[in-house]
């Protein structure tokens, strides 16, 4: 079961930075997969391109918006012409604004946070299932924000929670299609590009936070073993325990320490 990658076509979303760029150098080069890469930016995927040397062939790339539905369309009609055999499908694109309070963040601002992390997944999955290997599957990139919810995470937390929800009901309904749901912790990548942080918040921050390339390979282990469920990342698993056996009271728990933490990251989260 472990080969059942090797030399096959997978499409992967938000390609172009953090955890799908180092799903796709592994797949690349650990299974001589050849990966299709989604995401908006241009000059990081030619410089990923370049990065994988002599297996650049193994990469190519489609630049769109996940979030639009049409886009999913075009690119099925795009992997119909071109009589492309895909037999996975891993939606990790998605973004994460801020930790800011409901009422701070705008309804428009709040429904980009479900397109681009929910709404996608359901697009893509519903214009690609049908052209996907019978053996093949789909993984959803979903997050320990869906187990317990932090302050500050409102339309986030829902928007995985959905694609945990989501995910789950599409494993009963297609049992012989790999339907697999990851959970990540807290992660060293680019999605926290937007949120400042002082010098001393980043060194508290970082004592909580799995380096990429580490949660990459727990990741990339998870999907070639045909993982139907993996929380990766220790964080995450204290969410995982803690919404197991304490659902109400672990998520005091996370909060009070976080708003204990006087962590800048968190100041617009809590009620001062
Ligand atoms: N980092 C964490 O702590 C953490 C924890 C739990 C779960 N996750 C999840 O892991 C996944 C990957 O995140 P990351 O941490 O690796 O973040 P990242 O470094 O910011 O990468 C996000 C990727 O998504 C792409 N993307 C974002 N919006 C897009 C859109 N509308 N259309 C196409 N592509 C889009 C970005 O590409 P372009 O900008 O080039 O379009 C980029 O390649 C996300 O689903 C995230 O929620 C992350």
């Amino acid at each position: 079961m472990k080969k059942w990658l090797n030399g096959k076509t997978i499409v992967i979303t938000g390609a172009s930075s953090g955890i799908g760029k180092q799903l796709t150098r592994l797949f690349i080069e650990k299974c001589n997969a050849k990966v299709i890469g989604i995401a908006r930016n241009q000059e990081k995927m030619e410089a990923l391109k370049k990065e994988l040397g002599d297996k650049s062939e193994n990469f190519s790339y489609n630049l769109f918006d996940v979030s639009k539905e049409d886009n999913w369309i075009e690119f099925k009609n795009y992997i119909t012409e071109k009589n492309i055999k895909i037999t996975l499908l891993v939606n990790n694109a998605g973004i994460l604004p801020g930790f800011t309070k409901f009422l701070d963040v705008s309804i428009e601002d709040g429904k980009k946070i479900m397109d681009t992390n929910f709404y996608s997944i359901v697009y893509s999955a519903y214009h690609l299932m049908p052209v996907i290997d019978e053996k093949g599957g789909v993984v959803n990139i979903c997050s320990s924000d869906a187990l317990l919810s932090v302050a500050g995470t409102n339309y986030y937390s829902a928007s995985k929670s959905a694609v945990k929800a989501f995910t789950q009901s599409l494993k009963h309904e297609y049992k012989d299609k790999y339907i697999g749901c990851i959970l990540p912790g807290f992660t060293d990548t680019n999605i926290f590009r937007n949120i400042e942080m002082t010098k001393k918040d980043k060194k508290k921050i970082q004592k909580f936070v799995s380096p990429c390339d580490v949660i990459a390979k727990k990741i990339f282990k998870a999907i070639v073993s045909r993982k139907k469920y993996k929380v990766v990342g220790y964080d995450a698993h204290i969410f995982s325990l803690l919404s197991r056996f304490m659902p109400i009271s672990g998520a005091n728990i996370i909060n009070g320490v976080l708003r204990k933490a006087k962590v800048d990251l968190f100041k617009d989260a809590f009620d001062k």
